[in-house]
């Protein structure tokens, strides 16, 4: 029975890695050119300071539908364009991003 346990929470393990591993490589091939991570500028803001500052489920909502959300985000006009991603690569973006940060501002609001 503990071998069951211990095989289950590593394949959990293993799944959840390959999960922010397809996010690092969406983000690569789909938002790299607007937006750095860990420093740098360009276009969009650095994802590392997004992940600091926004919640799991808003990072979600902005990559879905940029234009319904830029003005609750603060901005004065949108400028990133809605992808084209399925709903799993979103997801597993919104993981990668997520992973960047695990000390949220936000939580100490
Ligand atoms: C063509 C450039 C461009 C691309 C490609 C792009 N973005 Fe953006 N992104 C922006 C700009 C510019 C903003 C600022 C708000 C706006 O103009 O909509 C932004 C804002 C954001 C925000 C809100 C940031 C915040 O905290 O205020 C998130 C989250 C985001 N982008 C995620 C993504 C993700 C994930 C991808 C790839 C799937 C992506 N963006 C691709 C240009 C881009």
């Amino acid at each position: 029975m503990k071998t069951i346990i211990v095989m289950f929470i590593a394949l959990l393990g293993i799944s959840l890695q390959a999960d922010v591993e397809n996010g690092k490589k969406q983000y690569l091939a789909n938002c790299a050119i607007c937006h750095t991570v860990n420093g740098g500028s360009a276009f969009g803001k650095d994802f590392n300071i997004v992940s600091y500052t926004r919640k799991k489920e808003d990072i979600k909502a902005y990559i879905k539908d940029p234009y319904s959300n830029f003005e609750r985000f603060g901005y004065s006009a949108n400028a990133m364009p809605t992808l084209p991603l399925k709903e799993k690569d979103i997801d597993d973006i919104t993981d990668y991003i997520d992973s960047l940060q695990p000390f949220k501002v936000w939580m100490k609001k």
